[in-house]
């Protein structure tokens, strides 16, 4: 890996690094950023939104597939309002700035989430975003908003008491894949790694039923300062982590 100065060159070289297929990130600390700085906790909301798009060129160049950001979640509306409504703003904007970079570097957007109950405004934009980058080869980024882990399984699990309903699925033959495939994205392949920036060591109700086996990596550093060289030391240790399943691993199995 290159190295310039005390930062590393950006290089995608991926020799001593695991780069998932499938990556989650939970985008937390932008409030403790601002308070830092003595700026409004909307001031770390612009920042934050600034720095996804730095994440999303840093994991497409990298080779990851689908790129997870946490971005409100079901729980987040139990803030002020004023807190709220520039959130649901920032969230327009983000796409109205950055599709453009995002086109260019081949990232198709998607949404996951209780997208149905948000305002109309922004179940506008979820659509165009989707409809205007389907055809992008490189990378996806799914957008978790409005999302909660255990309103996802309750509504995959109505899914299938509709077909119970219906007649055409007996209980008895409900199984662990019928759950997933009713999930938002069934599409989506569960996360192999989970960053969370800022310190916490929690969920916070993200992707529940795909975490079961994700791996994660926390990080002092708030979310608006996760930068390439993070992501990089994610990846490298990701590397080093061994993968068991529930079963042994690899040098252990083969005695
Ligand atoms: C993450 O940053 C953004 C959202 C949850 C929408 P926070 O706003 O949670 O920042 P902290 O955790 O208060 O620092
Ligand atoms: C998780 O962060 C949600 C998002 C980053 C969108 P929170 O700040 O809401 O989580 P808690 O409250 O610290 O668990
Ligand atoms: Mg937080």
């Amino acid at each position: 890996m290159a190295i310039l100065g005390n930062k590393q060159e950006k290089t995608y070289d991926t020799g001593d690094l695991k780069v998932p297929v499938s990556l989650g990130v939970i985008m937390d600390g932008n409030g403790r950023w601002a308070t830092k700085r003595h700026l409004p906790r909307s001031a770390g909301h612009r920042a934050g939104a600034e720095n996804l798009k730095e994440l999303c060129r840093n994991c497409g160049r990298y080779g990851v597939k689908y790129l997870t950001v946490y971005a409100f979640s079901t729980e987040n509306w139990s803030r002020p309002e004023g807190e709220v409504d520039q959130l649901m703003k920032l969230f327009v904007e983000f796409f109205d700035r950055y599709d453009p970079e995002l086109a260019e570097e081949g990232i198709r957007v998607r949404f996951t989430g209780d997208i149905e109950a948000l305002p109309e405004k922004i179940r506008e934009v979820c659509r165009t975003g989707e409809e205007r980058s389907k055809d992008r080869p490189k990378m996806q980024l799914i957008v978790a908003f409005n999302y909660g882990g255990r309103r996802e399984i309750v509504s995959s699990c109505r899914k299938i008491a509709e077909q119970v309903k219906a007649g055409t699925v007996d209980p008895a033959d409900i199984t662990e894949q019928m759950i997933a495939d009713n999930l938002y994205l069934p599409d989506v392949p569960d996360p192999e790694l989970i960053i969370r920036p800022s310190g916490e060591q929690r969920i916070s109700n993200f992707l529940l039923w795909e975490c079961a086996y994700s791996e994660f990596w926390v990080s002092d550093v708030l979310w608006p300062d996760f930068g390439y060289e993070e992501l990089t030391q994610a990846f490298r240790d990701y590397a080093l982590r061994d993968r068991r399943f529930g079963g042994l691993s690899k040098k252990e199995s083969k005695k």
